[in-house]
This record gives C-alpha cells, sequence and structure tokens, in this order.
C-alpha cells in the first residue's frame, strides 16, 4: 500500500472514516486479517504455579485455555469442543488434568490430545480416529517478562522484535529496579460498549483528553496533590509498528498522587534504583504515563496495569485488567499501589467510567445515516517538528498532546486490513479442509 493508496484515512492519515468504529464487515474482516496475524497478550506467567493451572482468555473473538505443561511451557487450546464446539472449560481459572465438555462427555487433556469419548465403542465403533480430534492449538507462545503472548500465525517476527524498542520503556513496568514485578492475584473483567479501536487508541497516544474527561476527578484528587500539577511539557512516542506510548517530562508524581508517605517515600527510592538500573533517561527525566502494543494490549505505568480490549463485535469490548507491582515493595506499599489502580481504573474505578462513556458515545453515535458519511479529525500535531527534548528515546517523539500515535496506530491497522487472509476466500476455505478420510472420519 502506498501512502496515497488508504481506505479508510486521507492520505496523510489525518481523517478517518468512523465506519471503522461501526461496521461489521470491518470488524470480520479485523478478526482474519488483525487479530489472526499478530501476537497477541494471554496471561501473565504468575498465574501458574504447576502442571495443569489453566487460565481462559480469547484472542480476538476466538475462546482460549492457556495451560501450563508439564515442563513449565505453555500451551494455548482453543477453547471449542470438536463433537458441536461447546465450550469446554467454561471456568475462569484454575488446574485440571483433563477438560471435560458439559455436552456429550468428550475430554481433552492440557496439551488439546481428545483423550475420552463416552462409550466409544459402543457409539463409533473403530470409526473414531481420536487423534485426529485434539482441541486446536495456538502454534506459537513466547514469553516476554513474565508476559504470556499467543499468535496464529507463522510469519509474524519473533516476539522480543516484534515489541521492538517499545521494551525501552515496557522494562520500567515490569522490571525497573532488577528485582522485577509480581501479578496480583484475580484478574478484573467487564463488558462495555464501544469499538475496542477507540480504547487502544486513546492509551497509545490521547493525553488531551485527560483535562476534559478526567476533569471532576482532577478537582477532586487536587485536595490531596499537595499543590503539585503535571508540567506542561511532556511527550508521546509512536512506532510505525503501531504501537505507541506517552507521559510527562519529570515531576513528583507520587507526591501529587495521594498516596501514603510511606509509598511516597518507597517509590522515591524506587526512582534511585531506576536510576541505576535502566539509567536517568528512564528514571528522572520523564514519568510515563500511558501505552498500547498493537494492536489491544494497554498499559497504564503509574497504576501498575496492563490490559486487554478484546473486541465483541464493532460496538462492544470485554476488557481483562491485570495489576503488576514491584516485587519487592513492603506489603503496605503494594496494598497502597493496588488500591491506587482500584480506585482510579477497573470496574469500578472513576477515571475508567469516564473512559467508557466516551468510548460508548462515540461508537453509537457513528453509525447513523448521517454520521456514518462524516471523517474524524486526526491531524493535531501533524508536520510538527520533533520534539528533542528525550534524546535517549527511541521511536518517533513529539510533543505531550499530539495525534502521531493514533495516525501510526491506524497505519499500521489499514496496512494490516489491506492483505486479505486465505481463509477468507470461500475457495481458498474450501482447499483448506481436508478431506474427510484424512481428517479421522471414516
Ligand atoms: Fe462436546 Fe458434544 S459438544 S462432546
Ligand atoms: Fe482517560
Amino acid at each position: 500500500m502506498t501512502p496515497h493508496d488508504r481506505a479508510f484515512a486521507n492520505s496523510a492519515g489525518t481523517t478517518i472514516s468512523r465506519s471503522i468504529f461501526s461496521d461489521s464487515e470491518v470488524y470480520q474482516r479485523e478478526l482474519a486479517r488483525v487479530f489472526s496475524r499478530t501476537w497477541l497478550f494471554l496471561a501473565h506467567e504468575g498465574q501458574f504455579r504447576k502442571p495443569g493451572d489453566f487460565f481462559t482468555t480469547y484472542m480476538g473473538a476466538d475462546p482460549i485455555i492457556v495451560t501450563r505443561q508439564r515442563d513449565g511451557s505453555y500451551r494455548g487450546l482453543l477453547n471449542s469442543c470438536r463433537h458441536r464446539g461447546m465450550r469446554v472449560c467454561r471456568f475462569d481459572e484454575g488446574n485440571a488434568k483433563v477438560f471435560t465438555c458439559p455436552y456429550h462427555g468428550w475430554g481433552y487433556n492440557t496439551e488439546g490430545s481428545l483423550v475420552n469419548v463416552p462409550d466409544q465403542e459402543a457409539t463409533y465403533g473403530d470409526s473414531l480416529d481420536t487423534s485426529a480430534w485434539g482441541l486446536k492449538t495456538v502454534p506459537r507462545i513466547e514469553t516476554y517478562r513474565g508476559l504470556i503472548f499467543g499468535t496464529w500465525d507463522d510469519e509474524v517476527p519473533p516476539l522480543v522484535e516484534y515489541l521492538g524498542d517499545f521494551t525501552y520503556f515496557l522494562d520500567v513496568l515490569l522490571d525497573p529496579d532488577g528485582n522485577g514485578t509480581e501479578v496480583v492475584p484475580n484478574v478484573h473483567k467487564w463488558r462495555m460498549r464501544g469499538n475496542w479501536k477507540l480504547a487502544a487508541e486513546q492509551f497509545a497516544g490521547d493525553m488531551y483528553h485527560a483535562q476534559s474527561t478526567h476533569l471532576s476527578a482532577l478537582i477532586v484528587e487536587a485536595q490531596a496533590s499537595h499543590g503539585i500539577m503535571p508540567p506542561a511539557t511532556g511527550f508521546q512516542v509512536g512506532f510505525p509498528s503501531g504501537h505507541g506510548l506517552g507521559g510527562f517530562d519529570g515531576y513528583d508524581y507520587w507526591r501529587a498522587s495521594g498516596v501514603s508517605d510511606e509509598t511516597v517515600d518507597w517509590m522515591a527510592g524506587l526512582a534511585d534504583r531506576t536510576e541505576a538500573h535502566l539509567g536517568s533517561a528512564r528514571a528522572r527525566d520523564m514519568v510515563l504515563i500511558h501505552g498500547t502494543i498493537f494492536p489491544n494490549i494497554s498499559l497504564l505505568w503509574p497504576r501498575w496495569n496492563l490490559r486487554v480490549w478484546h473486541p465483541k463485535g464493532p460496538d462492544a469490548m470485554e476488557v481483562y485488567s491485570w495489576c503488576i507491582v514491584p516485587k519487592k515493595a513492603p506489603d503496605a506499599v503494594k496494598r497502597d499501589l493496588i488500591l491506587d489502580y482500584q480506585r482510579h481504573f477497573s470496574a469500578s474505578g472513576t477515571w475508567e467510567q469516564d473512559d467508557g462513556e466516551q468510548w460508548n458515545y462515540s461508537t453509537n453515535s457513528s453509525d447513523g445515516f448521517m454520521t456514518r458519511d462524516l471523517p474524524l479529525h486526526y491531524a493535531m500535531g501533524h508536520g510538527r517538528a520533533p520534539n528533542t527534548r528525550h534524546p535517549d528515546f527511541p521511536g518517533l517523539v513529539d510533543e505531550v498532546t499530539s495525534e502521531v500515535n493514533q495516525r501510526l496506530f491506524y497505519e499500521r491497522w489499514e496496512q494490516m486490513m489491506a492483505s486479505p487472509h486465505p481463509k477468507e476466500n470461500g475457495a481458498a476455505l474450501a482447499a483448506a479442509i481436508p478431506p474427510a478420510e484424512t481428517a479421522g472420519v471414516k
């Protein structure tokens, strides 16, 4: 695709068709062309202690069971029985030797093999080749600093290459001082109206909304901020891969945040250790706030939060949200950080609900007969000279209020949407289904 051959945007990417937030055909295409071809976050290694531990999630719209194997590796199983398609596991997490389908009782082990068929001899005789009817498995699973990712695609580069220079910033969340982080038990989950891309793009690059969307929360929290405000200057950092993040130039974030004095002091010590471990460019000279790993994984550094926007049709999403805290923090500090995360984000968080309202109404006002023809404005910061205050940063660095990251996100999304998946085409699909005699049916 050339820069002048964009289906959903103008050539500069400064206006975008709002059909991408409401059109059901676009949604079906992005399941095939985006979600089946990228690394998707599945779970945190800290959720698994022993063989057979499992966690259920999604890859795009496909339900997945993530299981820990005897050798300590992880496997992703498509959570859909090969008999009539029922989910073989309906729990959020747990430990199992076998996943027994509740419909007719077919049982699959944690590797996905079909190991039990009730009354097999009486019902099927020797006509059922169980070796051919296991659960479909995710072909590639890789980890990065405790994060488990999966992809269906053979050609997507290795995970660390896919993350690229985003790891320069990701490491500040996952390993700020060389002692690592741990995941807080239990994943917050909720469903809301709104297209998943509005959430992903906001976390990638939108600091601009905070002064309006979160104004009431900012007014309430100002009482605990000791009069400290974020500086007027900051940054957005974007990558052609579609990943993006933003933050402020350095300031005393934790003293302004309303957490306990013990937590303020411990975080000041953490900044010293981060400076020693990662350098001042990632400790003193900036405060990372928000980011997105393309396509649907987002982070909030100061809330110790990582979340996935699972698509549920063009106008809805399900959020899975993890809290990850520094491993060596005292219990009281961990508790403070967890409460701080919950108060702001998670299903009951004030800031979370502020954002959710915007995504809901932005989405459901995009499929009217008149509204669908009106493009949206994505030109903020376009053509501006780069931000040079952070020379160590990789990526394209712009000012804190900019839409450069959103433009890069949609440029990447459009590149992928322009390339059909072989299974989208009826003829290719028919060719991909193996003949019955080789598919385990006699
Ligand atoms: Fe699973 Fe029939 S649908 S055993
Ligand atoms: Fe927000």
